[in-house]
This record gives C-alpha cells, structure tokens and sequence, in this order.
C-alpha cells in the first residue's frame, strides 16, 4: 500500500512539470524569457524564505518582562496559558509540539533554539554513566538548556517508567503491570506508583509513559504484560489508581505526568495482521468494533480522564482501515470530545509517520487535525518544524488547532508546577532504597497466583527437609525483570546490583531446609530422593513485536528440569516467570504444585515469601488462561475462540 501511494505522487509530480516545460517556450520574445526569469527568481528567492530555519524567528524578539503574568504562580492557570500563548511565535508554538529523543539531538543548544516541548530517552537511551547521579546530571543539563530560550517554557522530559525507574542502573524493579493486576489492589498500586515517582523525581525526570490500557486478548501478543488486565473495569481501576500516585507531587517538588496508553485498543490487534513485516500482531489491526468501543476500550481511558491524567499516547495500531492516529473520530470526538480529556495527546515513537500511506508533511498534517498535540517524532525535529509551519502558513493546518494543542501541553506544565518549582536535588537517595524495595517485595508476594495445589503442599515450611532448586528463572534477576530493564529488550542474567534472586530469596528463609541448586537440575552424586523439587522456569526477556510468539510455553531445556525433577524429588513445584500465560496443559497434571510469578522485577524475596508462608497466596488471574492456542482471542467475558473453557479462568488463584 505503501509503495502504491509512492507511486501515485510521483505520477501526479511528473505530470505538473510536463505543463510547465510546455508554458516556458523560448521561442517567446527577449522581454517574455526575462519575465519568466525574474518569476522563477521570486520563486526561489520566495521559496527560500518561506523554508528559512525556524529559529531564525523569534529569537529577535525581546524576552518578556520579570513581572509577565504567565510567571506569577498565584495566577489561575487558564490565565497564565493564555498569557504565554499570546506571547509565543508561531515557531516557539510548533516547537512546544515536538517530542525528540535524547540520542537524536544533533546539538543541546537545538532543545533551546527550536523550542522543543519535550525530550525523551526512548529504552536504554541512558546517560554514559548510568547511575541515578548520571541521569540526574543528563536531565539537568537538557532542562538548562531550555531556561536558555527567550520565554523559558520549561521542557518535558519523558521515560517508560513501567516497572519502576526501570532505565536505571540501581533503581527499585517492581513487578509489571500484569502482576501487580493479579494483586487487584488499587492502593498498592498507587503506592507502587509513589514510590516510582519518587525515583524519577530523584532523576529530574518529570514524564512518565505509562500505564498501559491496554486489551490484551490474545496471549501471543508480545506485550501482555506491560497492561494489569484484559477486564476493562480492572483495567480502569488500577490504571487511574496508578495515575493518582504518579501524578500526587512529592512535597516541594512539581508532579510527574503519567501518560495513558496505547489509545485505543492495543492488545486487540488479529493474529497476522501486523503492519510490521517483521511481527505478527504487534502494531497491527483492530477491527473497528463500535460496540466493543464503547463496553471494553474507552472505559479505562473514562477512568483515566476522571482522575486528571496528563497526556494519552496513541497507539500504532489501525483502527479498521485507518491508522488510529489518522482518527479524528477516534482523538477529537472520543476522547477530548465525549470523554472530555483536558490532557494533551502525544504519539507513540515515529507514530506519526508509521505506515502513513503519505508523505511525511501529509501526515504531519493529517495527525494534527485529526487531534494530536505532541509528536513523539522522534528524529527529524528540525523536519517537523518546517513542515508543520508551511503547513500552517497555506491554511492545511488552522492556528486555533495550533493553540489548542500548545494550550493543552502549555496547561499541563503548569498544573504539575514546573513553571514554579525547582526540581534539583529532590532526594537520589530515594532511588533502590530500602523502603521502596520492601513495597516492591511486598507487591511481588501480592502477585503470585496459586494455580495448583495437591495435598497442600505449600507453602513449604521451614522444616520440609532436603529441597532441590534448579530452572533458568531461578537465580536471574534478568529474567525476573523482563524488558524495559536497562536496555529496551531487558538483559538476561544475574547482574543487576541491589536485585534478588529467587534463589537468594529462598536461601535467606529456608531455615532448617537444606538446599542444593543447580540450573539445569542435574545433581550428580544425589543418593537419595530429594522431599521436594522446586523448578523455577522462564520466558528470556522480550519487548514490544520482538516477543509476539505463535505457541507461548515453556523451553525445551525448562522442560528437561522438570522431568529431571520428578526423578529426583518426592514432589515438584513449577514456579512460572512469564509476561503471559504460558501453555502448559500437558504438563500441569504432572506437577504437584504450580504458581504464576509473572514478571517480578528486581525483589525474588517476595516469590520466597509465599512459597515459604512468609506472606499468604493471594494473587488473582487477571487474565483467563488458555489451554490451547485454538481458543485464542479470548474475549472479555471469558468467552474462547472456540467456546470451549481455558485451563485458568480470569480471577482463578488458590
Ligand atoms: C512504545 C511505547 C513507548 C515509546 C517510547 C514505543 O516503541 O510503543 O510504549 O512509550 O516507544 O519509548
């Protein structure tokens, strides 16, 4: 479709210039050719001022007075936008719109020249020294760069904080959203996001993309876990329990933005309809169901404008045949309009142009009428800017859908205060501190799902005797992470400073226990049955398309553990690290017991905790759980593709 739309245009383009050659005849008389000259240089020359740089603007205007309105804290807010707005070039209104990411930045001055909103370090885009300070520093020099600029708009500086400060060498990994959906505890999970806030105020950083909304429907998504649930109501409630305790400033600092997304309904894309060659749902199509609009994917972004979230992101899902991004149905009327959203709305990375079936300035232009305020572009800014300017200048784009989107974006700066509090300094020692590890281990044990049980044979008490530890998730905090930890797609391995393993966990509350550990659950030289075997096995890490995955189970050499496990242990117990549920209907009915710890993060004591009744079980399902791959989609009311019951139901936990 792409490559058809390409052809189109040049086509059309080949066609305009045939006309002109006919037009510039030189056989016309001498005054006619000069004529035609002096038109051609007043094109060019017109041309050329019409593309100027966009900082060649604006910069020769004077800065405002100290006094100016906009700078009086005790101002209402909607009086200081309008303010600041009546003040600002068309170039510093377009520049508020764009959203670039650190490693694209051709030069710090750029964040000042060309007025940039909003900076991002997109996954793994870190500082050179990774450390809560290196961050501190990187973000602060960003932020400095924007005081620099003539009306000093403070500037956005944006992370996927999802399980935590996750980007950060030494910072508090809690569990992803899918675990902290079994916990069904909104409070927790307001805590959860306190805390999380506190890292990022730690780290000057004042944006975070999260959470998801998502639907996740079909467990061969790559993205299952980064949502709490695929119930829309659950979904809502601990997305806008979320966005409370990210959004509530700590005392003497502004407040974080939370970002809802990937509106609308990511997660229930088809199998092999993905957009991306590459992928086989991840970024692909939604079917443009009105019905299920309305009962299943506005509702958790109802629960979200209700409790003031800042921005929404838009997914690079289509909606139908139109990319949802394109939607003005879907931006305008939905969400600002019928949900009365006062938050501003920002693409998901390059979403603008994504699959466009245009050129890049038609999408510029189709994106901003359809109701986008910021553009994750997140490269060509000066391209952006151009672009975008031309487009306003011919009309294709109003001003007053210009101001409207600067207003948005202008308002949200002020209300979280960063027009008037200086965030420097806000406590580095928050990042990975103990209180925040004990909430993250607390919300670990919260999480875990007891799916099996024979003979109630845990939790294991302190005196169960001789315990054999073997599996790949068991002494990884790598793999207990998952992705967006460090590095986009996660770092597999035990190497993360401050983590706990499994292992570790279950090492330090084995009491009379005695345990033996070995990976592959070989345990050469046993001479007698162990009394239990516990294989703690594993998803490797994975993020976005790079983990749609047609047949989720368990590894071949995951496999292998448990069997070896049986040989040598009077009971087995099947620890599950996963950001789905895995398929495991052939194998479960040779396990004694059985737990879902999804994707804990960085605190394995709280999966020790309720295996050795340290903490009670008492995780939920937050999603069914298929036995085979034929009932997939499930949908929202538990109902499988080929209505026969999933191994698990959603709320299943013993
Ligand atoms: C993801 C978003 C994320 C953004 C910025 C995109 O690839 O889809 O969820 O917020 O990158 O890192």
């Amino acid at each position: 479709m792409l490559k058809k739309s390409k052809v189109s245009r040049k086509v059309k383009k080949s066609k305009r210039s045939a006309k002109v050659k006919r037009n510039l005849s030189w056989n016309k008389p001498i005054l006619s050719r000069k004529l035609v000259l002096l038109v051609a240089l007043a094109i060019i020359a017109g041309t050329a001022a019409y593309l100027q740089r966009p900082e060649d603007l604006g910069l020769k205007l004077p800065p405002p007075p100290a006094d100016a309105l906009y700078k009086q804290s005790g101002q209402p807010i909607e009086s200081r936008v309008q303010d600041l707005l009546g003040r600002m070039t068309l170039e510093e209104k377009i520049g508020q719109m764009a959203l670039v990411d650190k490693n694209s930045l051709k030069k710090i001055e750029d964040v000042s020249r060309y007025y940039l909103g909003g900076m991002l370090s997109g996954a793994g885009a870190k500082p050179d020294i990774n450390t809560p300070q290196g961050w501190l520093d990187m973000v602060s020099e960003i932020k400095s760069q924007a005081d620099n600029s003539r009306l000093r708009i403070p500037i956005l500086y944006g992370i996927d904080a999802n399980h935590g400060h996750s980007n950060v060498l030494g910072a508090t990994i809690f569990p992803h959203a899918i675990g902290l959906g079994a916990s069904r505890d909104a409070d927790l999970v307001t805590a959860v996001a306190k805390a999380t806030a506190a890292e990022l105020t730690a780290t000057g950083v004042n944006w975070n993309f999260s959470p998801s909304l998502d639907a996740p429907k079909d467990i061969r998504w790559g993205r299952v876990y980064e949502a709490f649930s695929d119930d829309p109501m659950l979904n809502g409630t601990l997305g806008a329990a979320f966005i409370e305790g990210m959004q509530a400033a700590m005392s003497g600092n502004p407040s974080i933005m939370a970002a809802a997304k990937h509106y609308l309904a990511t997660g229930a894309m088809e199998w092999n309809q993905s957009n991306n060659k590459k992928f086989k749902i991840d970024q692909g199509r939604t079917s443009a169901d009105e019905q299920a609009l309305v009962s299943e994917y506005l509702p958790p972004y109802k629960a979200a404008v209700e409790v003031g979230v800042s921005s929404v992101m838009i997914g690079l899902n289509q909606w139908g045949e139109q990319r949802v991004i394109d939607s003005k149905y879907l931006l305008t009327d939905k969400l600002k309009t019928e949900l009365g959203f006062k938050g501003f709305v920002v693409s998901d990375w390059y979403g603008v142009y994504e699959y466009a079936e245009t050129s890049k300035y038609q999408a510029n232009i189709n994106t901003i009428n359809a109701g986008l305020d910021m553009a994750m572009l997140p490269y060509d800014y000066k391209d952006f800017l151009i672009d975008v300017r031309k487009a306003v200048k011919s009309g294709k784009i109003s001003r007053s859908r210009i101001d409207d989107a600067v207003s948005r974006i202008l308002y949200q700066k002020f209300k979280a205060g960063l027009f008037d509090i200086d965030t420097e300094n806000a406590g580095l020692e928050n990042v990975g501190s103990v209180t925040h590890r004990q909430l993250a281990r607390q919300a670990v044990a919260s999480s875990v799902v007891l799916l099996k049980n024979e003979n109630t044979l845990l939790p294991l008490s302190k005196n169960s005797g001789h315990i054999l530890i073997a599996g790949s998730g068991a002494d990884n905090v790598g793999r207990q992470s998952g992705a967006w930890t460090v590095e986009w797609q996660g770092v597999d391995g035990n190497w993360m400073p401050g983590g706990t393993s499994i292992l570790q966990g279950i090492r330090q509350l084995a009491g009379n226990n005695r345990i033996e550990y070995d990976i592959s659950g070989i345990f050469d030289g046993l001479t007698s049955k162990a009394d239990v075997g516990i294989a703690i096995i594993s998803e490797r890490p994975y993020a976005e398309g790079w983990g749609d995955n047609a047949n989720p189970t368990i590894e071949k050499a995951d496999l292998e553990v448990i069997q070896r496990l049986k040989l040598s242990s009077n009971k087995v117990v099947v620890v599950i690290l996963s950001g789905r549920p895995l398929l495991i209907t052939d194998q479960i009915t040779g396990w004694d017991a059985a737990v879902a710890a999804w994707l804990p993060g960085s605190e394995g004591g709280g999966v020790a905790d309720v295996l050795f009744g340290n903490s009670k079980f008492s995780g939920k399902l937050p999603l069914p759980w298929p036995s085979v791959i034929q009932q997939l989609p499930i949908n929202t009311n538990g109902i499988t593709n080929n209505r026969t019951r999933p191994l698990f139901e959603r709320g299943f936990g013993l």
